[in-house]
C-alpha cells in the first residue's frame, strides 16, 4: 500500500469510529408552561417562523433531520444546540426576569435585523429558516412591541 492510500484508510477508520460516538438529543416529551408561546399571546404567523426557524437551536426540542445523525455533523449541531440554548431557549422563556425577557425580546429584533439569525450554514439546509422580508419586518415589529409593553409594566 502506498502513502496516499494508508491516510485514506486511517481517515475512512476514523470516520467510522466516530460514528459510534453521539451526542443526546434534544427532545422534550412535553411543552413546558414556561414556553413562549403559552407566555405571550403569539400570533400564529409570529409562532410559526420562530417555530420554523428559531426552535432547533433555541428550544427544549429539535426538529433532527436525517443528517443529524452522521458525525460530525452531530457533535456541530448538538454545540450549536447548547450554546443558542445557553442564550436563548424559548421553553424556559417565562422564567426568565422581566429584565432579561426585555432585552431577549430586543436582542431578537436585532438579530433579525442584522440578519445574524438564523445562523447561515442552518439556512443553506433549511428553506423554511430563510426569512422573507416581511417575516422579519414582521418579527421585528412584534418583539419590539412586545418588549414595549413589557417595560411599560415594570
Ligand atoms: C442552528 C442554530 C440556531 C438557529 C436556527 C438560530 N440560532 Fe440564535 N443563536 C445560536 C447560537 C449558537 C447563538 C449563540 C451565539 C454566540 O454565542 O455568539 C445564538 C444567539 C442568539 C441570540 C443572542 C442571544 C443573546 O442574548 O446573546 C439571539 C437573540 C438569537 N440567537 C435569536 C435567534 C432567532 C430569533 C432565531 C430564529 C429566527 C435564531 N436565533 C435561530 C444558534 C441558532
Amino acid at each position: 500500500m502506498n502513502r496516499t492510500k494508508k491516510i485514506l484508510l486511517a481517515l475512512l477508520i476514523v470516520f467510522i469510529a466516530i460514528q459510534f460516538i453521539q451526542p443526546a438529543h434534544n427532545k422534550a416529551v412535553q411543552v413546558l408552561p414556561t414556553d413562549f408561546a403559552k407566555v405571550f399571546v403569539v400570533p400564529n404567523n409570529v409562532q410559526s417562523v420562530l417555530q420554523n426557524a428559531c426552535y432547533d437551536c433555541h428550544s427544549n426540542n429539535t426538529n433532527y433531520p436525517w443528517y443529524s445523525n452522521i458525525q460530525p455533523m452531530a457533535w456541530i449541531m448538538a454545540r450549536h444546540i447548547k450554546n443558542g440554548k445557553d442564550k436563548l431557549n424559548f421553553s424556559d422563556f417565562g422564567s426568565y426576569t422581566s429584565r432579561r425577557q426585555i432585552s431577549k425580546l430586543k436582542g431578537i429584533a436585532n438579530q433579525i435585523k442584522d440578519d445574524e439569525m438564523p445562523i447561515s450554514s442552518y439556512k443553506m439546509m433549511h428553506k423554511n429558516a430563510r426569512l422573507s422580508k416581511e417575516q422579519k419586518d414582521l418579527i421585528m415589529d412584534w418583539m419590539s412591541r412586545t418588549a414595549d409593553s413589557l417595560s411599560v409594566n415594570n
